[in-house]
């Protein structure tokens, strides 16, 4: 990925991104099934990471569903965005790739559309890093856009800025997925809701294979 087109990108357009996303959980029931059934499955008081948070409003519907979720996030204007919108749950600046928590630390996983700026060959080191953190046997949920193609948006939200987007092949991402560690659970793909882009949306449970990334002693990161 281009990591400085991203991050300066979403620094941008932080605000309209709010203005735009802001509610649309209210209009995509599977979403909201996916993340309400993902809360409960996780044990009570486990922690949760909402990676790629943006501005937070799915950080913000994990923690009215009763999970203990921190977002995280590339650009540290859509952390400030996220802290100002939603002051009770906790936001964190990090990259995917290099989370601040220590080895199988975590409980569950969402990444909603936050790999969409890697490109498919980009994914395993992404999914190590999840693998990393999490518990083993804990859950990851992610979603992307289905397909092959790569556009440039030149002028992302009217922010002047440009945003590659890569749309990601539902086989190839369960393929990084497993050899980065986890077993896939469910594969989902559903056509656009009429408010949406009009793109295939797929989403995927995995769970952290019992025996990978367990570290001897020692050898954790510390926060
Ligand atoms: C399409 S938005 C999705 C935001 C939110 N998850 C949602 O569902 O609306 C992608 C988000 O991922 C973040 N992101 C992109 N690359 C990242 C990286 N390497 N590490 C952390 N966050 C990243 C971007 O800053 C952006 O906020």
């Amino acid at each position: 990925m281009d990591v400085n087109q991203v991050r300066s990108a979403y620094d941008a357009a932080s605000r309209q991104y709010f203005e735009r996303f802001r509610n649309e959980l209210d209009y995509k029931p599977l979403d909201r099934e996916l993340l309400i059934k993902f809360v409960a499955e996780v044990r009570q008081d486990g922690l949760l990471l909402d990676v790629g948070c943006g501005p937070g409003h799915v950080t913000e519907f994990l923690r009215c569903a009763g999970g203990k979720a921190i977002g995280i996030d590339l650009s540290s204007v859509m952390i400030e965005e996220a802290s100002r919108q939603f002051p009770e749950c906790h936001f964190q600046t990090a990259d995917i790739r290099d989370l601040p928590f220590e080895n199988c630390s975590i409980d569950g996983i969402v990444a909603f559309y936050s790999i969409v700026h890697f490109p498919a060959e980009e994914l395993v080191d992404v999914f190590r890093e999840l693998a990393r953190v999490l518990k083993p046997n804990a859950r990851l949920l992610l979603s992307f856009h289905a397909g092959t193609e790569n556009i440039v948006v030149d002028d992302f939200l009217q922010s002047g800025k440009p945003l590659r987007f890569w749309f990601l092949d539902p086989d190839a991402v369960q393929h990084s997925l497993t050899s980065s560690g986890f077993t896939i659970v469910s594969p989902t793909i559903r056509d656009a809701y009429p408010e949406e882009h009009p793109t295939k949306r797929c989403y995927i449970t995995a769970r952290k294979s019992q025996n990978v990334f367990r570290e001897p002693q020692g050898a954790s990161r510390g926060l």
